[in-house]
């Protein structure tokens, strides 16, 4: 189903929390569709990596702020990758190391480093055709987008699934950290008083455990046909 001169070119928020599969089916969805495809945790991610590589203490707001006036984030968005540069320099290769995903998970719930991504991840929403993938795309990001969906998956599936990548990645935690990790950001993200992890009222909910990428995003299809 690609998008041509006569479907409208969507803005299609996927929100959700780790592990559950927003960037293996956002990618899948974005090919599907000629769209582009955006991984906001990457942003987070970058700011993270600066603060540590800066040798900042991310909890303190002070020093949080003045990193922000002094960073220059440029992203660019290429097949399926997110590709982020910060003052100049292609991070991407270091921002899914377990300390810049700890690190990342603190920031976020910073209200300054909110709002100092917002306009960042809204100019990207202007033409329409891209899928977003992040935890408040629906609500707050992308609140009038076309299509929303908020992707779950029970703890063990996203706990396997993590374990996987992060094997695959070269790391060498193990399943129980993985479990312990997952479960501490989930709360920090469900739990922060700015841009909570929740689903957006109008949500398409939809469970990934037991469930192909194929399955889902045919899925995902059905719901985006009647709006294109
Ligand atoms: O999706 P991810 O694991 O790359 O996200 C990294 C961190 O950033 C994670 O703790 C959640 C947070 N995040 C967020 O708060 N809002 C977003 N839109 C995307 C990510």
């Amino acid at each position: 189903m690609k998008a041509s001169a006569q479907t409208r070119r969507l803005v299609i928020t996927i929100d959700g929390p780790a592990g559950a599969g927003k960037s293996t089916t956002a990618r899948a969805l974005a090919t599907q569709l000629g769209y582009i495809y955006l991984d906001t945790g990457a942003l987070y991610r970058a700011v993270a990596w600066k603060a540590n590589t800066a040798g900042v203490d991310c909890s303190d707001t002070i020093a949080m702020k003045n990193l922000l006036q002094h960073m220059d984030l440029h992203v660019t968005l290429e097949d399926t990758t997110t590709r982020t540069l910060v003052d100049s320099q292609d991070v991407t290769p270091y921002l899914r190391t377990p300390e810049v995903t700890r690190i990342a998970s603190t920031v976020a719930a910073m209200p300054e480093v909110r709002e100092w991504l917002l306009p960042i991840q809204q100019r990207f929403g202007q033409t329409g055709g891209i899928v977003v993938e992040g935890r408040d795309m629906g609500t707050r990001v992308f609140p009038n987008a076309d299509v929303k969906f908020f992707l779950q998956a029970d703890l063990n599936t996203r706990t396997a699934r993590r374990y996987q990548e992060s094997r695959q990645a070269g790391h060498e935690d193990n399943q129980q950290q993985i479990r312990d990790q997952i479960q501490a950001r989930d709360a920090r993200d469900q739990s922060r008083n700015i841009a909570p992890l929740i689903p957006a009222t109008d949500a398409v909910m939809i469970d990934s455990s037991s469930r192909s990428v194929e399955e889902v995003v045919a899925t995902m299809l059905e719901s985006i046909s009647a709006r294109l």
